[in-house]
């Protein structure tokens, strides 16, 4: 047997019982590229994901609200640094994979292509989104690379932090006057459905699924998280007097769980193919933050260059 294919059987044996896989193991070049591709977009999306809250920063409605919404954006900027850290494991440049985004080459989240048009979507964010992404993320926690899955532990501690205040600002607005809770529905009705088109698409849809499940990258398919989410979130809307906007949606006593209405592939394949309401509106923040920002990186390297010169020579010295 040739030696490449019992490479391939020890991986995938190591994978089975359970065995993180680490930098320095070998891994199937498929393995890292999907890797690459799947945890630099975990991360593009973290940092996108600022772009949408932070619009509001200056607009909170008091210095609590503003203060919670502020520690919520820098934590994503945190996610995104590990996730960053965690794709040049596997020997790419994070200069590159940057360049990727700004270059519009990668992809990034597609929730975050919407605009955050009333105080109300910092609550439909921070519960819907937030929480969609904590049940994609509690699974990663256990993903077959270790170090995805160390960032991953640390990311849902704030997660579920980041999802409670969202829920906290609908409930708030759903004890509030009536135009309060009509500011509330009105999120939900344009964050409902981009939030579980977020578990990407159907199973039968999805290219990467059947051999992220086999390599234990995915522990759950796409489907299975959005039917949990569905789950889950139905209750919460229900507790605080939000409709879903899902003339479908209905309880099945069989299944134990939701029957929802079609989603709309037409509009996801289109925002993912950077069509979506503020695509473009989102790489040109990203690509003005990059370019203000060189200075920093200039006089850091700078830094850096001189520092290992001074040490160069003392060594010699020495
Ligand atoms: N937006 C944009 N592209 C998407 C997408 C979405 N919501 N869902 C799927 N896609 C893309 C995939 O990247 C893939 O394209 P590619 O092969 O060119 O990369 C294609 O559509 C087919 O989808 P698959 O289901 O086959 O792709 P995956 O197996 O990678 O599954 C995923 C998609 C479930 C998003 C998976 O990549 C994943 O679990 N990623 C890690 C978690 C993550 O990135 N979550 C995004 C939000 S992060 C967030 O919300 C932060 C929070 O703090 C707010």
């Amino acid at each position: 047997m040739s030696p490449q294919i019992n490479l391939e059987e020890e991986f995938q044996a190591k994978i089975d019982a359970e065995i993180k896989i680490e930098p320095k193991d070998w891994m199937p070049d498929a393995y890292r590229k999907t890797l690459i591709r799947q945890i630099s977009q975990h991360a593009h999306s973290e940092i996108v994901g600022m772009l949408p809250e932070g619009n509001w920063l200056t607009r909170a409605p008091s210095l609590k609200r503003k203060a919670t919404l502020l520690a919520k954006v820098q934590d994503e900027a945190g996610h995104g640094l590990y996730l960053y850290s965690a794709v040049e494991t596997l020997g790419v440049s994070r200069l590159q994979t940057i360049e990727d985004l700004l270059s519009g080459k990668a992809k990034y989240s597609s929730i975050f292509n919407y605009p955050t048009l009333t105080w109300a979507d910092m609550g439909a964010i921070g519960w819907l989104v937030d929480g969609a992404a904590i049940m994609n993320q509690v699974p990663l926690c256990r993903t077959s690379y270790g170090p995805y899955a160390r960032a991953m532990v640390r990311v849902c501690k704030e997660e579920s932090f980041h999802q409670r205040q969202g829920y906290e600002i609908m409930m708030t607005l759903m004890n509030g006057s009536a135009e309060q809770k009509e500011m509330a529905q009105d999120a939900m009705n344009r964050w409902w459905w981009p939030a579980i088109m977020m578990f990407g698409p159907t199973d039968a849809e999805s290219s990467n699924t059947e051999q992220s499940v086999k390599w234990k990258i995915k522990r759950h398919t796409n489907d299975e998280l959005r039917q949990k989410f569905i789950d889950a979130t139905v209750p919460q809307a229900e507790y605080i007097g939000l409709t879903i906007p899902d003339k479908d949606l209905k309880w099945n006593e069989d299944k134990k769980s939701y029957d929802f209405g079609a989603i709309n592939w037409d509009e996801f394949w289109n925002v993912v193919k950077g069509n979506g309401p503020c695509n473009k509106q989102r790489l040109e923040a990203r690509n003005n933050a990059h370019n203000n920002g060189a200075w920093v990186r200039e006089a850091a390297s700078a830094y850096a260059e001189k520092r290992a010169k001074r040490m160069a020579a003392k060594a010699e010295v020495a």
